[in-house]
């Protein structure tokens, strides 16, 4: 295992979908899955190939009821290349002798490698070595690479190259009874001897997609001139190429194909500009070069190193390889958001969450130009959340749970138990503090990269909608005197209704009410930031008055929280009445009780009736919110808040959480940093293989957990570094775990640039270049102005003494 590759030894048929989903090529435009060449869909293959915001909507007949989803598409599979010796069976992995077996996703090239030698029926050995791009430097060129040699054989070969327009949605078994089919095949077509083209639609959302590819042959350098014979069906075309080939002698074959979407700019039309790209095109190895050095730049500025050789390097990288493979610079203006699970496969249907808020802090201080167009994707669907909103009979905007295409609310209405079969009424879509997590990811992006012109036009606009909708949303309780806010379901999804009660929804999510009033306050603070005369025009055009604004510092004032003992912040109001879970009963009675909600309605019972959670809800919180921070927020609200709460909350939520979703792993590692390092690392370590071995059983052959992945990152970047931005300076605080002796990366803080690396108790920082000639960065408590150029160096021994 080498720290800058993944690689896998055998050939597991059974690991074949997972891995398809660990070695997918992406460059932030489209991905393919690391599927076979010669593979088709089938028990153990699964070739997708999935475009940024590439969504189909579909009708289908679900428990009496007609439901539409928005699903992620799969489009044509570019990849297909077979052989077959002698007008014999197509070589399929399955049915040889495999002698050798090596799969090789090459992270820092970014390349995936097969190389693998098959002994067929008659005793042929023949040694394929394939290696595959998809370009990050030319977005819309892909291609790949067989070395063919016929080691002990020689005789009649005919290859097949192929571009599959009939493949359908079938990555996700829950949703098999739902409606898959959403390409409609346009167009196939001989475009020359060694190149062909396809072009299908996808059937509501008519995003017209083009392939052209060209296949070619080469023997010792040469060119090989073959004549080709073409097959065209409904959705399919190949090409065959048969001639006779040498033993031992080697055969290279070159297929480069050209992707374009009449959804991209700057064309005329799709088929138009794949074929002239494909005519363009030079050899599998120029394309080679030029998406190496696009990723070499990438690695440049997102490399993080640990320096113990060791897994956790190597998983590390592993992340930031998906979080770029999913967006990139190629991202920027597509007008698409960043999937919770990649462009990696087809579960949660290529939807946007509030994940951002894992993923934006990796990306803030590396690519702020990547987080603006994220966050443009939200502003470009601000109409459809004040439409929302105003639907519900509030003000301001109210962005969906899951968007997707246009913003219009994509949560599933009903969704399927696999455990039990039955079709169940989904409420997660009450989860509204998707729109805090908006709100905080602006102001985040803002700080960190200091872009005064996006705040002052694009992200107030956001978010003083957002606090518009949190204002009209809560409502003063005069049982309590002060503002309530219900009807919500908060992070932990297990609990979406009160038991026994046909209501969806609950009352006082804490995690949600201190946000709300974070967001309020932090609302007017924007208006004092921005331009006066931005101020009074948005005022005006959002149709905010003083008297709204005097509502918003009131209600920020008065928010209710509910307690548990004073010192337990109660995740909703009345969680404490629930009964306890019986933990250890079902740990022992099932193998598994991370998807508990799945369990108990298999059982004809539901979470909603305990104190049990998917993941970490209140003490998201302390993810978000330094110590500090909280207090402010707290005493701001009236009520007391002190350090020792936190661990009080921590062990109270730890006993009560079964970690369903990954995303809470990264929050408990987090929090637990503080307060209980072996616990930390012990989820630091869960969080690091969680998509690596699958550890949920099952989900991540369905697409990647970016918000796990890219939270990885910010736990080695921020936690563990100690970086902070505040008081307009950059803090650097490190608080390595035992297991990490040392930290090297660099970061864009507001445009300049900052090397820095912590090692053997010392820090080095070095403000490597920027566009000012100072920078404020503070180092455990002092604050020194740094010097283009300046390099210093901190002994951080001393500072801990
Ligand atoms: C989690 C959500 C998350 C979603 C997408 C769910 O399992 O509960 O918090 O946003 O997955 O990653």
């Amino acid at each position: 295992m080498k720290d800058f590759s993944i690689q896998y030894d055998q050939w597991k048929p059974e690991e074949q979908k997972l891995r398809e989903a660990l070695c997918t090529l992406g460059n932030g435009y489209i991905a393919t899955r690391g599927a076979a060449e010669e593979s088709r869909n089938n028990e153990f293959n699964y070739p997708g190939t999935y475009l940024a915001g590439g969504f189909n909507r579909a009708k289908t007949k679900v428990a009496d009821r007609d439901i539409e989803n928005e699903d992620f598409v799969n489009f044509p599979n570019w990849l297909c290349l077979n052989f077959r010796q002698d007008n014999g069976k197509w070589f399929n992995l399955e049915e040889v002798k495999v002698l050798n077996y090596c799969q090789t996703l090459e992270m820092k090239e970014g390349v995936l490698v097969r190389d693998f030698r098959l002994e067929d029926e008659e005793g042929r050995i023949t040694h394929i070595r394939s290696r595959r791009l998809v370009s990050m430097r030319d977005k819309h060129m892909v291609g790949l690479e067989w070395t063919f040699t016929p080691e002990n054989w020689s005789g009649k070969v005919t290859f097949q190259s192929a571009l599959d327009g009939t493949v359908i949605n079938d990555n996700v078994e829950r949703y098999s009874d739902l409606e898959s089919q959403h390409l409609h095949p346009l167009q196939t077509e001989k475009l020359d001897n060694d190149s062909m083209l396809l072009q299908v639609e996808t059937k509501q959302s008519k995003i017209r997609m083009s392939q052209a590819a060209r296949t070619r042959f080469y023997h010792s350098g040469n060119l090989l001139d073959l004549t080709s014979e073409t097959t065209e069906k409904e959705g399919w075309i190949d090409q065959q190429f048969t001639f006779s080939v040498e033993e031992k002698e080697q055969y290279h074959i070159e297929k480069i194909a050209a992707i374009y979407t009449s959804r991209d700019r700057a064309i005329t039309e799709s088929t138009l500009e794949a074929i002239k790209d494909i005519e363009r095109a030079n050899r599998f190895a120029e394309l080679l070069q030029r998406h190496e050095q696009a990723m070499e730049r990438l690695w440049h500025r997102s490399d993080i190193k640990i320096f113990n050789g060791s897994k956790t390097q190597q998983l590390l990288r592993l992340h930031i390889f998906h979080v770029m493979q999913t967006v990139s610079f190629n991202t920027i203006g597509l007008d698409v958001g960043v999937p919770s699970r990649g462009i990696h496969g087809e579960a949660y249907r290529g939807h946007i969450f509030w994940d951002e808020m894992y993923i934006f802090p990796f990306l803030n201080l590396r690519f702020p130009e990547i987080t603006r167009s994220l966050l443009m994707y939200r502003y470009h669907r601000l109409d459809e959340a004040r439409y929302a909103a105003k639907q519900e009979g509030y003000r301001g905007a109210m962005f969906p749970w899951q968007s997707g295409s246009n913003g219009r609310e994509e949560s599933q209405v009903v969704h399927l138990n696999p455990d039990s079969g039955n079709w169940i009424p989904d409420e997660t879509h009450l989860q509204r503090h998707v729109n805090c997590a908006i709100a905080y990811n602006i102001w985040n992006y803002y700080l960190a990269s200091d872009d005064r012109q996006f705040l002052s036009f694009f992200g107030a606009e956001m978010f003083l909608s957002i606090a518009s909708f949190w204002a009209s949303k809560a409502e003063f309780s005069k049982e309590k005197n002060r503002y309530v806010i219900n009807g919500i379901v908060g992070p932990d999804e297990y609990h979406t209704s009160y038991p026994n009660s046909d209501e969806p929804g609950l009352n006082n999510n804490s995690y949600t009410n201190v946000l709300v009033s974070w967001l309020l306050k932090k609302g007017l603070e924007i208006l004092e930031i921005i331009e006066k005369s931005r101020k009074r025009e948005l005022l005006q055009y959002l149709k905010i008055d003083e008297e709204e604004l005097q509502l918003w510092k009131e209600i920020s004032e008065k928010l209710y929280i509910p307690y548990i003992n004073d010192d337990i912040i109660e995740q909703f109001e009345g969680y404490h009445q629930l009964k306890e879970f019986p933990w250890e009963e079902y740990k022992e009675k099932y193998e598994d009780i991370q998807r508990l909600d799945r369990v108990l309605e298999s059982e004809g019972d539901s979470p909603n009736n305990y104190q049990a959670n998917k993941q970490a809800d209140v003490l998201m919180l302390f993810y978000l919110f330094n110590e500090e921070e909280l207090q402010n927020i707290f005493e701001g609200m009236g009520y007391q808040f002190n350090a020792e709460m936190i661990s009080k909350n921590i062990e109270y939520y730890q006993q009560r959480t079964s970690h369903g979703s990954t995303l809470s792993r990264f929050v408990f590692s987090w929090i637990l940093s503080k307060y209980n390092k072996t616990a930390s690392w012990e989820n630091f370590e869960a969080l690091l293989v969680s998509d690596f071995e699958d550890i949920q059983g099952g989900t991540t052959p369905e697409g990647i957990h970016l918000g796990a992945m890219a939270g990885s990152l910010n736990l080695v970047q921020r936690c563990y570094s100690g970086l902070a931005i505040c008081d307009d300076a950059l803090w650097i605080k490190p608080d390595l775990p035992e297991d990490i002796k040392a930290i090297a990366m660099r970061i864009k803080y507001r445009n300049h640039w900052i090397g820095i690396r912590i090692k053997d108790e010392k820090l080095l920082i070095s403000f490597e270049e920027g566009w000012s000639d100072k920078v404020k960065i503070g180092v455990i408590d002092q604050l020194f102005d740094f010097e283009k150029g300046e390099k210093r160096k901190f002994s951080l021994k001393a500072a801990s003494q």
